[in-house]
């Protein structure tokens, strides 16, 4: 008994890591990320002599205690993303968000990370290319890499992911067009952000064959037709701020649509009867090309005048009436 008692209080004594949870490799990897990062301040509970299960910015997963989240955001941060981050196998979760002075480029070891659920990479320095190499992660449910200082075309391998839902690439440089695999997502069909770039050129014909739900094309250069958008799912469309240019009086508007601005393009027509039928929270139609009467409706009532203002002849409530022939 006594015996027993010696060992358990010198294993106490002797074992440091004793009731550590962490995984050594994960551990070690860690260590190796702060160390890159330049051992910033954000990261000073990383320390080797505790569980790094406690560590700030980072989750163990509940039964293997493997590190299965990472999530950098809003510290004072220079430097890279570490390539080691693609050493951490079990991480279904990644973040890095809010680093204004993390730079370079998006390390293609994150590829390694085949469990990643979620990637955010968002608010950061980060140059480059958006690197179609992110399509290998299959089982990806969220990307989002919006606000960053990122160029070139988007990849069309991005419309191979199986099982992605939401796709944020707004906020960045990005230049060409969008890819015509756009139109043949493999999986689900994602919301798409795509926002405030560089973008430019038609849309193809072929996003008529998609169920978006949530589409954002707005402060681009697009140009052409983007009636083939409108579906019987379609929930919010924003497309202002591009050269659009067809008729909207063509368009069936969805029942499902809530959000729609439609701003600064050049599409022409009349606003089609059914908008009034239409639970909608936003509605901007304004400086476009637009002529005839604004239905009446309780609904649209509640929009002001600067939801229509700036069109070729729109006209009655909120607007001036329309002239009798
Ligand atoms: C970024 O770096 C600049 C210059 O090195 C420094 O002045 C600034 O405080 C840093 N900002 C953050 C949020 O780390
Ligand atoms: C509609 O867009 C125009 C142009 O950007 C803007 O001036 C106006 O305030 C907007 N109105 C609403 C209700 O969003």
């Amino acid at each position: 008994m006594k015996a027993l008692l010696h060992f358990i209080v010198g294993f106490l004594i002797l074992s440091p890591s004793l009731g550590e949870l962490c995984n050594t490799e994960d551990k070690k990897v860690l260590l190796k990320i702060k160390k890159a990062l330049h051992n910033p301040y954000h990261l000073v509970s990383w320390d080797p002599k505790t569980d790094c299960c406690t560590w700030y910015c980072v989750h163990c997963h509940d039964t293997t205690h493997r590190i299965d989240q990472l999530n950098i955001f809003s510290g004072d941060i220079n430097g890279q993303i570490p390539p080691e981050v693609g050493d951490l196998p079990f991480l279904d979760y990644l973040v890095f968000r809010k680093l204004t002075n993390l730079t370079g480029t998006i390390p293609p070891t994150i590829a390694k990370l085949k469990n990643l659920v979620s990637l955010t990479l968002s608010w950061t320095d980060l140059s480059g290319p958006v690197p179609g190499f992110l399509s290998q992660l299959k089982n990806l449910d969220y990307l989002d890499l919006s606000f960053n200082k990122l160029s070139g075309t988007i990849p069309s391998s991005f419309s191979s992911f199986p099982k992605l839902r939401t796709l944020h690439l707004d906020r960045n440089k990005l230049t060409g067009s969008i890819p015509e695999s756009f139109g043949s997502f493999r999986g689900e069909v994602p919301d798409l952000f795509l926002s405030h770039n560089q973008l430019a050129g038609k849309l193809p014909v072929s996003l008529g064959k998609m169920q978006f739900r949530t589409i954002d094309l707005s402060w681009n250069r697009l140009q052409g037709d983007a009636s083939m958008l409108f579906n019987t799912q379609t929930m919010v469309i924003i497309l202002s701020r591009n050269s659009f240019e067809f008729d909207l009086s063509k368009v069936k508007l969805p029942r499902s649509l809530v959000w729609l601005d439609l701003s600064h393009n050049r599409i022409r027509g009349s606003l089609p009867a059914g908008l009034a039928r239409l639970q909608l929270q936003f509605l901007n139609v304004s400086y476009n090309f637009l002529c005839g009467k604004i239905p009446d409706g309780e609904e649209l009532g509640r929009f002001d005048s600067s939801s229509y203002f700036h069109n070729r002849c729109l006209c009655g409530a909120p607007l001036q009436p329309c002239k009798l022939k």
